[in-house]
């Protein structure tokens, strides 16, 4: 485990102050002003303490096992930096997220992956059959991006007593049926829990990831952590957003009742659509079709970018396709249609 001493600045020890004259801001202030009713002249508060809080309330956990970072995709970084050394391995399943992998490889670490069953469901004793000594932290991404499913409850909290770090990565969690694992983090403090500000609450462009985890694994990755990766305006705006949940919620039905029409369409225009609990459809074409070919010309013909799995090991044929606006779903099967005439 890599060991460095937290950052803490001047500032977030003394509440009293009202003059800032430690941090070689600019005291004059923005040149762009207040935006947001933010100071964008002060560096933001590194521990994001607001933030923390409204998230407490949200997802009902303490605020000190609750992590913010530049979306989830940091967090990710921070325990592989933080748990995994360079002799040490990973272990997830394919096909996945690949971003456990890309930042595992950028570290040099090693990666096991477990095969998924055929209908993408998620075997629990095989995969805990591929945990070994040399195994230090395992991500489990549900729902699965991109296969659309969740792992049940009782399978999480399988894996969890092998006493391993077990990341549940519920980046589409708002999306799907099935409740998410936050009361697992009252009995097994191994488990950590990725969500993010990106997918249902259509922040993407702001950057806002956080982790739910107990609080001495909260303080581990604080270590090693940029103090000011996540600005400001964006934990200002995140803190906004989570007074806005009914909204977030009404706009998850909408896509949710969006994706089951366009699961309909695809379907009848003779593709295989996979059940989905998120705010994608993963489809495969019959084999005399080219996915490929496909994913090119919607693209060249009519500037419509879905993501072309084909050449992943069991996604062979396979597009993920994001539930678009109703106007764009619209257009989507329109084009494909006419493709595939
Ligand atoms: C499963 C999963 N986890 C994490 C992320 C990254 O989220 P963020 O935007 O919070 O970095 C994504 C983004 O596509 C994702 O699909």
């Amino acid at each position: 485990m890599r060991n460095s001493l937290a950052y803490s600045s001047a500032r977030s020890l003394i509440t009293s102050a009202k003059i800032f004259l430690d941090a070689n801001e600019n005291s004059l202030g923005s040149v762009l002003g207040e935006v947001a009713g933010v100071e964008l002249n002060r560096y933001p508060d590194p521990f994001a303490e607001n933030l923390r809080k409204e998230l407490a309330r949200y997802v009902k956990v303490k605020p000190n096992q609750i992590l913010v970072g530049n979306g989830s995709d940091e967090i990710i970084w921070l325990l592989l930096l933080s748990f995994v050394e360079a002799n040490e391995e990973i272990l997830t399943f394919t096909p996945t997220f690949s971003m456990y992998r890309v930042f595992a490889n950028l570290l040099g670490l090693r990666v096991r992956e477990a095969s998924l069953e055929k209908d993408f469901s998620l075997d629990a004793e095989k995969f805990l059959a591929a945990i070994s000594k040399k195994t230090k932290l395992v991500f489990l991404c549900s729902p699965n991006n991109p296969t659309g499913r969740t792992i049940p409850l009782a399978d999480v909290e399988k894996i969890l007593r092998a006493k391993k770090i077990v990341v549940v990565d519920e980046a589409y969690i708002e999306f799907s049926p099935q409740k998410s694992v936050v009361p697992l983090l009252k009995k097994y403090s191994n488990l950590v829990i990725l969500r993010t500000f990106s997918k249902a609450w259509g922040l993407a462009g702001l950057r806002v990831g956080y982790g739910l985890m107990d609080s001495q694994i909260v303080e581990i990755l604080a270590k090693v952590r940029s103090p000011y990766s996540v600005d400001a305006l964006s934990q200002k705006l995140a803190e906004k957003a989570l007074n806005l949940q009914k909204k977030m919620e009404a706009g998850v039905q909408k896509i949710l009742a969006e994706r089951e029409k366009l699961a309909g369409k695809l379907r009848d225009l003779g593709l295989t659509v996979f059940l989905s609990d998120a705010n994608f459809l993963l489809i495969k074409f019959s084999p005399e079709i080219n996915a490929t070919k496909i994913y090119e010309n919607l693209i060249k013909k009519y500037g419509i970018v879905a993501r072309d799995f084909s050449a992943k090991k069991s996604l062979e044929n396979c597009l993920r396709i994001t539930v678009g606006s109703p106007t764009e779903n619209t257009k989507l099967i329109s084009a494909i249609k006419k493709i595939l005439k």
